[in-house]
């Protein structure tokens, strides 16, 4: 059984020349291979391989044999040799929540992780896994701030099983929440100070992760993403899957898509404010989102980001994976960067992790 590794874990893995970071995405996989062997990290190779509609479903692998092809040629693509994959898990079998626990040593915290996930967490302890990082290690009040995991295991034997099929041996198999942190922290460090929102709008879901100083407390998934958007537009306007496509992914504001915006954008803005709800009741001083960022395929629809920022009374803007890390000249090859950039997050996220 592979652990699952929280930031500070990860740091006692050395160096690796190359590493995939791997994303299997409904819509897309996508794999970004990351060359470490210099002073800073450079982007050398994306591939990414399209998913029919009925291959994953609701985060569930409906067809095992269609999605481990998808990733073997993916894989193939990348031209890396190397089988130093990392993959991660989320959904709603995942939990990621911030706790407060009695300040004591790393080692016992460790012993006692079983039993204060008990108290949070509503899965049966037998069959999870859990990790946990300290907020305020150096902290020296009676309690100490924790950042609690818990991925229910048969999910990351799952995972394991598919990345095993598609002829990989993964290492590590992280918290998809986790990676697009850290991919997001590397292209935006400015964003480390007060409460921030991601939000990676992908095909089947978003990923909403709330941070705060830089630190995630609060990721939940909601059930949006371009997949609804596709299905909108073909019903409402008879449109065919690949032209209501055409449309989410093009640069023209479209009355069409105006509004799907506002129907799927609603979704998004309500899921945003109950979260914040939710932190201003459980924690102390919890204070306004100061600005959004957006990532995923469904960042790129039309309108969508400006219509939130208006519904939200928030800065919302693009968040690019390739922001501030190198990339090698035909790392890309035809694929057009800025089309592609906003879906790398978490891809180029795991890719960076293995480095720490
Ligand atoms: N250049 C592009 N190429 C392919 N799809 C794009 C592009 N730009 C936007 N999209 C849209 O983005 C979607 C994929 O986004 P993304 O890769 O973030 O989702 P995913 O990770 O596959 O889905 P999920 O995380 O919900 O399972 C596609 O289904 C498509 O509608
Ligand atoms: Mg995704």
């Amino acid at each position: 059984m592979l652990p699952l590794r929280t930031p500070r874990l990860m740091a006692l893995f050395g160096r690796k020349k190359l590493t995939v970071g791997l994303d299997v995405g409904s819509g897309l996989v996508k794999a970004v291979v990351i060359d470490h062997s210099g002073s800073m990290p450079e982007v050398v190779k994306v591939a990414i391989t399209p998913l029919n509609d009925t291959a994953i479903v609701e985060g569930e692998v409906m067809d095992q044999g269609i999605v481990a092809e998808a990733i073997r040629q993916t894989l193939a693509a990348t031209g890396a040799k190397t089988k130093h994959v990392v993959a991660a898990v989320g959904g709603r079998d995942v939990i990621v929540k911030k706790i407060q626990m009695e300040r004591v040593k790393e080692q016992q915290a460790r012993e006692r992780m079983r039993w204060e996930a008990e108290q949070h967490v509503p899965f049966d302890m037998d069959s999870v896994e859990l990790d946990f990082q300290v907020l305020d290690p150096d902290g020296d009040g009676l309690d100490m701030n924790v950042l609690l995991v818990a991925a229910k295991q048969e999910l990351v034997e799952a995972k394991q099983a598919l990345l095993i099929e598609a002829g990989t041996s993964p290492t590590i198999i992280d918290v998809d929440a986790f990676a697009l942190h850290n991919g997001f922290e590397a292209n935006y460090p400015d964003a480390k100070y007060g409460n921030i929102a991601l939000l990676n709008i992908g095909n089947e879901a978003t990923n909403l992760n709330i941070l705060h100083d830089g630190v995630p407390i609060l990721t939940r998934d909601l059930a949006v993403g371009t997949r609804r958007m596709r299905e909108d537009l073909q019903r409402e306007h008879g449109l065919g899957a690949e032209e209501a496509e055409d449309f989410l992914r093009g640069y023209d504001r479209h009355p069409m898509i105006e509004g799907v915006v506002a129907l799927r954008g609603e979704e998004i803005a309500i899921g945003m404010e109950r979260a914040v709800t939710f932190l201003a009741s459980s924690q102390r001083n919890f204070g306004a989102i100061r600005a959004v960022y957006a990532c995923g395929g469904g960042s790129r629809v039309p309108g969508l980001m400006p219509w939130l920022s208006g519904r939200l009374r928030i800065p919302v803007q693009p968040a690019n994976a390739l922001a501030r890390i190198a990339v090698r000249d035909g790392a890309l090859e035809f694929l057009a960067t800025d089309e592609v950039a906003p879906l790398l997050m978490l891809p180029v996220g795991l890719a960076l992790r293995a480095a720490a």
